[in-house]
């Protein structure tokens, strides 16, 4: 992390259960305010786990997750969210049943300084023409901008985001990756599970690979080119 900037995540030696699976297995890792850091690795390796650690959404964790200064390794779920914790889940986690604007009405703000819903249409136009449309009506793309900006409503600056450009046609994941780009401009801190590493890479500042529940590597943006190949043997591509 540059020193220059405040931290806004430090975790050692976290520890994740799922009853008597042992997932993560000492994890330590430091985010500034406007950094965005990826978490990359193979299938199974424990990215998810560690987004939903940090949110105290496994069954046990243990070590130390300091978020904004404040120690929440004994916090619920509820009182994370509260310290500015934005989570998408891979499942995204919209209401289907409501369409565009009333899932944009919804989300309790946790702090202040919440994007407006006319900040939202102004960053994602889709979803201004789609405002009358049912959550089950639209593309995956236009549910993936919805997820993201029900997230933004809440007021959250830190961002857990895990692999939203799945599945996505590639002018939605630029779009995506513009909006990141522009949310980083803000000063908002974001950690990102991604596999589509051609979307990652130029927008990232930073890469934790991951394997078996451990941190294996981190590599800087300025050394991805000196690293590839250490990072197509750990990711197997
Ligand atoms: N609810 C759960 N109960 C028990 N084990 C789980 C649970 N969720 C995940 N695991 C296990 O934890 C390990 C890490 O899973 P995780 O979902 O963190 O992987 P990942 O790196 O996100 O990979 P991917 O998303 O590609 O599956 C895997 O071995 C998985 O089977
Ligand atoms: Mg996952």
């Amino acid at each position: 992390m540059s020193t220059t900037r405040p931290e806004k995540i430090r975790i050692n030696d976290l520890h994740a259960f799922y009853g008597e699976s042992h997932i993560l297995h000492g994890i330590d890792m430091s985010i500034g305010q406007g950094e965005l850091v990826t978490l990359l690795g193979r299938n199974g390796a424990g990215r998810s786990t560690t987004l939903k650690a940090i949110m105290s959404m496994v069954g046990r964790r243990t070590g130390s997750i300091v978020i904004n200064g404040t120690e929440t390794i004994d916090m619920p779920a509820h009182k994370i969210a509260h310290l500015g914790m934005g989570f998408c889940p891979e499942e995204r986690g919209i209401f289907s049943s409501l369409n565009v604007e009333e899932n944009l009405m919804l989300p309790p703000a946790v702090r202040s300084d919440g994007v407006s819903v006319e900040e939202i249409y102004e960053m994602f136009p889709n979803l201004y023409e789609r405002r009358y449309s049912q959550g089950t009506r639209l593309s995956g793309g236009e549910q993936q901008m919805l997820a993201l900006a029900r997230i933004l409503r809440t007021g959250a600056n830190i961002l857990l985001l895990d692999e939203i450009t799945e599945g996505l046609a590639p002018v939605i994941v630029q779009k995506l990756a513009e909006v990141l780009m522009q949310l980083k401009g803000r000063g908002l801190t974001i950690l990102l599970v991604e596999q589509n590493f051609r979307f990652a890479a130029p927008i990232a500042d930073r890469h934790y690979v991951m394997e078996h529940g451990h941190i294996v590597e981190e590599v800087h943006a300025h050394e991805l080119e000196a690293k590839t190949e250490l990072l197509n043997t750990y990711l197997g591509v």
